[in-house]
């Protein structure tokens, strides 16, 4: 019964992880989520082969509380760890790394250390939790959520200096992927840092503001990607598109970095 473990599964393309996984009754399927009283669209696929845990990625004793839950109910093993969870957008993503007002340093100081502390470091803390069970799994398989915006040819081709912190973090945990993955070649262990595509993970109607920066991203990523169509992925295409790349993962991939398409096409 092959298990998975999904971070950030409340919302968005974690709980479309979730959803899709738990859609064979033979894979068990562990949702970790930072409320469970509020994760409502959730706990409403009401499948049995869900089990939805509580954990802040920042919290290592939360994480490593739900990895023991995990091992009691799979009798101590993981196959697959999926780091979805993290922090996106935020109130000053429209500025540059300049743009900050005067006086303002330590705002930009806390935006780099807040996006660090969730896109970076809680993403290591899940993974060292959940290593000893990864470990005796048989899939042995951890994939990472990353973004075209951690690479920096997009960055210039689109002309892209803006959601700095968020890039620059992602970036870094493209790193970390790596670093795993060399450590832990030997075991047969295999990260993959991949990226969804642009996909409307949004929860309401957006204001005429949101559309008017949504429509100046894409024009900037049609700098990029010429050929691209501006659409953003439905999370239900972007995850099917993201399994199909794992279920062709090998060893020989391990600690890559890629799209959706399984290669360097992000768009
Ligand atoms: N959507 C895109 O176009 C896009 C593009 C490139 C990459 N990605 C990557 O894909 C992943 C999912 O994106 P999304 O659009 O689905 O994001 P989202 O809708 O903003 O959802 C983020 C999820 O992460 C959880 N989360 C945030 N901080 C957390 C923390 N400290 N501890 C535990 N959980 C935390 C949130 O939980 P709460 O519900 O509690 O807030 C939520 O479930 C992210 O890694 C993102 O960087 C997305």
């Amino acid at each position: 019964m092959p298990s998975y473990v999904i971070t950030g599964a409340s919302r968005g393309i974690g709980l479309e992880f979730v959803r899709q996984l738990s859609a064979s009754a033979d894979n068990q399927v562990f949702g970790i989520v930072r409320n469970p009283a509020t994760a409502t669209k959730l706990t409403a696929l009401g499948r049995q082969n869900v089990h939805v845990l509580q954990a802040d990625i920042v919290d290592v004793e939360a994480l490593k509380s739900a990895a023991a839950e995990v091992g009691r109910m799979t009798g101590g093993a993981l196959d697959v760890l999926i780091n979805n969870a993290a922090l996106v957008g935020g109130d000053n993503q429209s500025l540059t790394l300049s743009t900050y007002p005067e006086g303002q340093e330590s705002v930009l100081a806390d935006d780099l250390r807040q996006n660090f502390e969730v896109n970076v470091i809680g993403v290591i803390n899940t993974i060292n939790a959940f290593l000893p069970l990864l470990r005796k799994g048989n899939l042995k398989q951890v994939i990472t959520l990353s973004t075209g915006l951690a690479d920096t040819k997009v960055i210039l081709d689109a002309s892209f200096p803006v959601h700095a912190p968020y890039s620059i973090t992602k970036a870094a945990l493209n790193m970390v992927v790596a670093k795993y993955a060399a450590e832990f070649k030997k075991e047969g262990l295999i990260f993959l840092a991949i990226s969804p595509g642009v996909v409307n993970t949004a929860e309401k109607p957006p204001s005429p503001e949101q559309i008017e920066g949504y429509k100046w991203m894409v024009a900037r990523f049609q700098e990029a990607a010429p050929t691209w169509d501006g659409q953003a992925l439905s999370p239900e295409v972007s995850v099917k598109m993201m399994l199909d790349v794992v279920a062709n993962l090998s060893e020989k991939n391990s600690g890559a970095f890629v799209s959706q398409y399984g290669n360097q096409k992000w768009l």
